[in-house]
């Protein structure tokens, strides 16, 4: 899929595939290098970070494991609420391994909070965040997140595993929609 199959569906490009495959390379090497001689478990949320996962996990050297899980915010139907729900759970258990938690994008912070919580109490030997973007004007809580591919504007964005409606997942860049697919 390229921009010519989405009409005029698209406002602007943020983040162009190449951008996405060289940042995910020097990702990837910095993910081998600080996880030398450890054993790693990459824990994917659902449904986002599946591109993310797949493009990273292959440019990994480390001969890493994988694992998903689906969560959902509780209640009053904000996503941000911080109120998180298991939708599914690990298959792995977490007592003393290495866990790198693969995102797609870091909006206000709260499911990664509660989600970095949930797994530490599980016994990980350490917990560790990566996420392709980052949206730093909307972030409600102090996260140290070790491995971030770009930070974006404070808008809402679609592509490479970010949806609208459950659309443009499969788009392989990231882009603002034009006002007009709202509407
Ligand atoms: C997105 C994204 C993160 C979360 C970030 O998932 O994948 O998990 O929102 O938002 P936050 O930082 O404000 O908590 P979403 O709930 O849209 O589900 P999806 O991955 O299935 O699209």
């Amino acid at each position: 899929m390229d921009q010519n199959d989405l009409g005029t569906d698209i406002e602007k490009v943020l983040v162009t595939e190449a951008q996405i495959a060289h940042r995910l390379t020097e990702m990837a090497s910095d993910i081998d290098r600080d996880y030398q001689g450890r054993d790693v478990l990459l824990v994917g949320v659902l449904k986002g970070a599946v591109m993310v996962m797949a493009d990273l996990a292959r440019a990994l050297h480390s001969r890493v494991r994988m694992d998903w899980m689906a969560v959902s915010s509780y209640g009053s139907g904000t996503k941000s609420s911080g109120v998180v729900r298991i939708l599914k759970d690990l298959d792995t258990d977490l007592k003393d391994q290495h866990v790198l938690i693969v995102e797609d994008i870091i909006d206000s912070g709260l499911t990664l909070s509660w989600l970095l919580s949930n797994l530490r109490s599980r016994g990980a030997a350490s917990v560790e965040i990566c996420t392709l973007l980052r949206k730093p004007e909307a972030v409600k809580v102090e996260l140290d997140v070790r491995y971030v591919g770009f930070d974006v504007p404070n808008e809402f964005v679609i592509g490479y595993g970010l949806d609208y409606a459950e659309r443009y997942r499969n788009v392989p860049f990231v882009a603002t929609l034009a006002p007009h697919v709202y509407q």
